[in-house]
């Protein structure tokens, strides 16, 4: 009985490829991958150039987790021109040298189909206006020759000459469908814990800004709207002999040292130290000889000449330092010692100098 073989005349992409790569991989002269479905490139209309690539399209059309790679074939008399290709051993394949390119005539271009492929890989041919050129690796093509060179018996099932494709070398056999879709899927969670990561980093940036801006504003607030307190460090002032405050009812100015001294009698034999600081808001309250009180001119607090607030929205009465006589018999203010009257400190025995 005379021989004949198959060969492939037509070859087209059913619906529902899940644009797994693994086509392109296994004959990129036929197929052509792109980020939404697969292709048959333009050359690949032609059976002529579909002719001698018939073992890699059945490979890649076995290896079709989804099985959309349809084909026609049509039975040809003679032996196959890859038939007789001897079996290539691993060693062999590694030193043999590779077969002769077989030339395949390119297909005419196809307007339609350039205009639809704009984007894939094949350029059209600079020296060819009638033609196109694919781009291919060294690679894919060492791996287009190898396949080529492997013998496959006519009648061999395709396992087997997948098989004999694998052992020489030429096909890395296509994993499970649950594999690929397995892959695919781990691909997928990478990419998504990428995303989760730089979204977290995104977020603790974003929060770092957020509070640091928070701060600014918060401090800016208090700077403007809070109390106007000295900030200085609290100082002990010698402010002379308990003569020199020697009249009833008077107050003496010590406003650049944060307070004042004040006679008390004849209602009460004490100095005391007054502070300048007004207990609403931290203006500076003046005293009016003529009204015998302190007066603030923020918010119009009153105080008498105690201390003793009377009038206006603050709280509490002014608050008074330390007094006493050091060893030379001058008096002393010490800053660092407060008292105040609402705590019942002014009865303290250092809240005071008692005179007369
Ligand atoms: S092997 Fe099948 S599913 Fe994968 S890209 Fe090719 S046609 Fe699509
Ligand atoms: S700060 Fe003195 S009354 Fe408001």
């Amino acid at each position: 009985m005379a021989d004949t073989y198959q060969i492939i005349t037509k070859v087209w992409i059913a619906p529902g490829c899940i644009v797994c790569d693994a086509c392109e991989n296994d004959c990129p002269e036929v197929f052509d991958v792109t980020e939404t479905t697969c292709l048959i490139r333009p050359p690949a209309m032609n059976v002529e150039f579909l002719k001698p690539l018939t073992p890699s399209i059945i490979v890649a059309a076995e290896g079709c987790p989804v099985d959309v790679i349809k084909f026609e074939t049509i039975e040809v008399p003679g032996e196959a021109p890859w038939a007789n290709l001897p079996v290539p051993t691993a060693a062999a394949t590694a030193h043999a040298p590779v077969a002769a390119k077989v030339i395949v005539p390119m297909a005419p271009s196809d307007p339609k189909w350039q205009a639809l492929l704009s984007n894939s890989k094949i350029s059209p041919s600079l020296s060819a206006g009638l033609a196109s050129t694919i781009r291919r690796s060294p690679e894919i093509n060492q791996a287009e020759e190898t396949v080529r060179s492997v013998k496959l018996p006519k009648d061999a099932p395709a396992d087997q000459r997948m098989a004999m494709l694998a052992i020489g070398g030429a096909y890395t056999p296509a994993g499970t469908m649950g594999d690929r879709i397995r892959g695919k899927a781990k691909k997928a969670s990478d990419a998504a814990k990428a995303t989760r990561r730089q979204f977290s980093i995104a977020l603790a940036v974003g929060w770092s800004m957020m509070a640091f801006v928070g701060v600014l504003f918060a401090g800016m607030f208090q700077d403007f709207f809070g109390p106007k307190v000295l900030k200085e460090a609290k100082k002990v002032y010698r402010v002379g002999k308990p003569e020199d405050f020697g009249n009833a009812g008077t107050v003496y100015d010590f406003k650049p040292s944060g307070f004042w001294i004040v006679n008390l009698q004849p209602d009460e034999g004490k100095l005391v130290a007054l502070s300048i600081i007004c207990t609403h808001l931290g203006c500076i309250p003046a005293w009016l000889e003529g009204d015998k009180k302190f007066k603030c001119p923020c918010h119009g607090s009153g105080y008498y000449i105690t201390g003793i607030n009377f009038e206006g929205p603050t709280p509490r009465p002014l608050e008074r330092f330390a007094v006493s006589k050091d060893a030379d018999g001058f008096l002393v203010v010490d800053e660092s010692k407060v008292f105040r009257f609402e705590l019942g400190e002014w009865e303290n025995p250092e809240s005071f100098y008692a005179i007369g």
